[in-house]
């Protein structure tokens, strides 16, 4: 849970570091598995910068989640050879079959649904990773199989 204490210890060791925006959300998210709303603030305060500053780093980048994930990370890769290589109807039959759209958490809070731009697995497109492990390849078997374990 958000800790305001080791959020801003966090936000002090790193504040004198060239791109420390990027540096402190990154940290932030690692200790907190997500970038709470009560941090932007904090943040544009260390770096002299505005809100909205930060608030407009935090948003550019896909990885950080306003809200904390789920027991298990669900990423599809939604970059160009993913899309181009039927990750388009993969990512609506997870959604289907999780019932949340992606960039949420199912309501029993097991699996978050997250977009990923580009693994480096482009040669066995579409591919996704769970909870850290990628894997290609993905038609609607394996991603029903997927969306299985992570639903254990
Ligand atoms: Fe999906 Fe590269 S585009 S792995």
């Amino acid at each position: 849970p958000w800790d305001e204490k080791r959020g801003a210890e966090i936000i002090a060791e790193h504040s004198a570091l060239e791109g420390a925006t990027l540096v402190i959300l990154h940290a932030l998210q690692e200790a907190f598995g997500y970038v709470p709303e009560a941090a932007i603030p904090m943040v544009a305060e260390a770096l002299n910068l505005s809100r909205a500053e930060v608030h407009g780093v935090f948003t550019f980048y896909h990885d950080f989640r306003r809200k904390p994930a789920g027991k298990h990370v669900l990423k599809l890769c939604r970059a160009e050879a993913c899309q181009a290589a039927g990750g388009d109807a993969v990512a609506a039959r997870a959604e289907a079959k999780l019932g949340i759209a992606m960039g949420n958490t199912t309501p029993d809070e097991l699996v978050t649904l997250e977009p990923i731009y580009c693994l480096g697995l482009c040669a066995t497109a579409p591919s996704a990773m769970l909870d850290g492990r990628v894997v290609g390849m993905l038609d609607e078997a394996r991603i029903d199989a997927l969306i299985a374990e992570a639903q254990r």
